[in-house]
């Protein structure tokens, strides 16, 4: 059966090859009309840059660093002084028309916004663009490189310059990654395998007392099954096959921790981008981005759970082509469940979140009572702050994954959207339903769906 999303409010916009145009940080812009889908999209940015004379000629040269790294095609390029009173000689305003592929704009503007001033992207809104096909995921791996070892100080292999070239290892991997080729096989090396060995087991002690039933049903299977043992560090070719035959779930390998707009539309197509690489050996119990212990030991066992698969599938789906400050707020609801959720089970509160589920500290800390806990409700839970350099000061319970799921796929019917999609499992696609063709056409088929569940009903009563 094929998965809804969002209303149907208005016609669809045809904005290929035109200008990027927004009040607000729309970032990606395309087509949705596929059979003028166009990759590449036409962008007008105005920004300012200050004091260019004097100390911050770099940044200008940054600026040209940026066109060039985003492979845009420059059209127009022109700098003004400002004549405003409050800006200095060296103050230049720059109008630049270019064409950049729609999967950059994002990150592109993102970017531009951390070196320049007063960024501006034009006045109309059109809609963004978002990958249709799962081979568009190829396009979605844009990294957030806060934790990375090779610019954060602070990381823990930082000054391990052979852990540092093992990433660089493992970047390779997952950038030179295409849908449908067969999940890199890695052989991990006895320090990496030990680094595993001491999550696994302190972690595994504590599951049959904080984890929710779903996940200990799921990791006795994957024990069972898919390599999960304290001295070997599973495949993750192994474990996308088990996920692909549980819900249809698979696994795509990530080089670090990926934008919030790209990760969460990997998982519309029911993907989940995966580090392979593990932590620093020198800080077992504690990682500043997500590695393979968080990954296999956090996130694996639930996605086999097809409730939970489909509450992770409804984020995604509700974050295509979702304005950036939607895409925020799913970013936050997501963090609230999937990483650090709570629920009740049997009279108890039970983990279900992979942050908990990979951290013996804040597993322990989550379930002692000492922190608050509040009931979830995606409107309070959406734009409530969180914290990601210590333990959450307040974790939302749910019901059940029922209760939740329903809850979120309400929140997600309220975001405001030009268009209502679909997903296409037997094409692993997604389809906007921009004409009434299209719609009643789907309506025939969920009919038929139903006259055949009925049937079956019929038949068993
Ligand atoms: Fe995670």
């Amino acid at each position: 059966m094929k998965t809804y999303f969002g209303v149907i409010s208005g016609q669809m916009q045809e904005t290929s090859k035109e200008k990027i145009c927004s009040t607000e940080s729309v970032n990606r812009q395309g087509s949705l009309d596929s059979s003028k889908e166009d990759d590449n999209a036409t962008l007008v940015l105005i920004f300012t840059l200050c004091n260019v004379k004097k100390t911050e000629l770099s940044k200008a040269a940054r600026v040209f660093e940026l066109l060039q790294m985003f492979e845009t095609e420059v059209h127009h390029f022109e700098t003004r002084r400002i004549k405003k009173l409050k800006n200095s000689a060296d103050d230049f305003d720059v109008f630049v028309e270019c064409e950049v592929h729609s999967a950059d704009i994002s990150h592109l503007i993102t970017s531009l916004k951390r070196i320049t001033e007063d960024v501006k992207i034009g006045k109309e809104e059109k809609v963004l663009w978002f990958p249709r096909k799962i081979q568009d995921l190829d396009k979605c791996h844009h990294l957030i490189t806060t934790y990375e070892p090779s610019f954060d100080h602070g990381h823990p292999g930082y000054s391990d310059l052979e852990y540092r070239k093992r990433r660089a290892y493992f970047a390779d991997l997952a950038y030179n990654y295409r849908v449908g080729d067969p999940l890199p096989n890695i052989e991990y090396t006895a320090q990496e395998t030990a680094t595993w060995r001491e999550v696994y087991r302190k972690l595994r002690s504590l599951y049959p007392t904080h984890a929710c039933t779903q996940y200990l049903d799921a990791f006795q299977q994957l024990e069972k099954y898919c390599g999960y043992q304290e001295d070997n560090i599973p495949q993750l070719q192994d474990v996308s096959r088990f996920l692909k035959e549980t819900t249809g779930f698979q696994l795509r390998p990530a080089a670090g921790l990926l934008s919030a707009r790209d990760f969460l539309a990997s998982l519309a197509f029911r993907v989940f981008q995966c580090t392979q690489y593990i932590r620093h050996f020198s800080s077992p119990t504690h990682s500043p981005e997500p590695d393979c212990c968080h990954e296999l030991l956090g996130h694996v066992p639930m996605l086999a759970n097809k409730e939970f698969a489909q509450f992770s599938q409804d984020i995604g789906l509700a974050s295509l082509g979702s304005s950036e400050a939607e895409i925020e707020k799913l970013s936050t609801l997501y963090w609230f469940t999937v990483e650090f959720g709570l629920c009740k089970q049997n009279g108890s509160i039970k983990a279900y979140g992979a942050g908990l589920l990979s951290s013996y500290g804040e597993l322990m800390y989550a379930l002692s009572n000492e922190p608050e806990y509040k009931p979830f409700d995606p409107e309070v839970t959406a734009v409530h702050p969180y914290q990601d350099q210590a333990f959450q000061p307040v974790y939302f319970i749910a019901e059940n994954f029922e209760d939740a799921k329903a809850k979120l796929q309400n929140y997600a019917m309220k975001i405001k959207k030009p268009f209502s999609l679909c997903y296409d499992p037997f094409t692993s696609s997604i389809e906007v339903l921009d004409t009434p063709q299209k719609v009643k056409r789907e309506v025939s088929r969920l009919k038929e769906d139903l006259k055949n569940l009925c049937l079956s009903l019929d038949n068993l009563s």
